[in-house]
């Protein structure tokens, strides 16, 4: 079964306040972008990375896959404007048939374990999506008013999320709406039931800067 990882790795980051777009930041001596990277290369021995950089990417492209010692099964591709277009530019990359990880460069907490077993459970039901219980109250809120509603009622998604490839590539012709925040979005506006997995608590999404502070933390425990 022929496997990919698309890392997007594309957009600028507004809300880290840092002129270096984060997945670019240095996480205990090495860019984000590399950590997540590394884990699918060492999982995954025959699989393929596309790792989606913005047009404006301040690196040249030898430069971001230099670093791997499975360099030669990591290629660059120019992502777009919002998420949506630069996973399609990450899909036009890759073959028609096998499965897809699709995974946000900022998290790079990510393990051998983790991918294995999202890659058994996508094979089984074609996709995969990793999510982990609400632990905050919530509120829904319109306008001026809000109300409360049931936690146990909602899931946290993170990524990667696994697809079988001919689906996903389907889906990503349809036109992108605000709603989707996600591939799994895509994947269910398509018609597909999306198949939920545990995920990791550790899997954290670094969007802040007091997430990278929590990372380095993190790393140096
Ligand atoms: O903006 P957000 O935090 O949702 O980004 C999640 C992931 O999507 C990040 O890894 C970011 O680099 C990527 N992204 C992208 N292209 C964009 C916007 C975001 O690859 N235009």
């Amino acid at each position: 079964m022929k496997m990919y990882a698309i890392i997007v790795a594309a957009g600028s980051g507004t809300r880290m306040q840092s002129e270096l777009p984060k997945q670019f930041l240095p996480l205990a001596g090495k860019p984000l972008y590399y950590y997540a990277t590394q884990v699918f290369l060492q999982t995954f021995r025959d699989i393929e990375v596309i790792l989606v950089v913005a047009p404006a990417c301040p690196f040249r492209h030898e430069d971001l896959t230099g670093c791997f010692e499975g360099s030669s099964q990591v290629r660059v591709v120019t992502g777009g404007a919002t998420r949506f277009e630069s996973v399609k530019n990450g899909l036009a990359a890759i073959g028609d048939q096998g499965i897809v990880f699709i995974h946000d460069a900022v998290r790079p907490f990510i393990s051998k374990n983790f991918l294995m077993q999202l890659q058994e459970e996508a094979l089984i039901k074609g996709n995969a999506i990793p999510c982990i219980e609400v632990l905050d109250s919530l509120r829904k809120v319109q306008g001026d008013e809000n109300v409360t509603v049931r936690r146990d009622d909602y899931r946290a998604i993170q990524t990667p999320q696994v697809f079988d490839i001919a689906n996903i590539k389907k889906a990503y012709e349809q036109p992108s709406i605000e709603a989707f925040t996600d591939d799994a979005s895509v994947l269910e506006a398509a018609g597909h039931r999306i198949k939920l997995v545990e995920g990791l608590r550790e899997n954290i999404k670094i969007t802040t800067p007091i997430d990278l502070k929590y990372a380095e933390w993190m790393m140096a425990g």
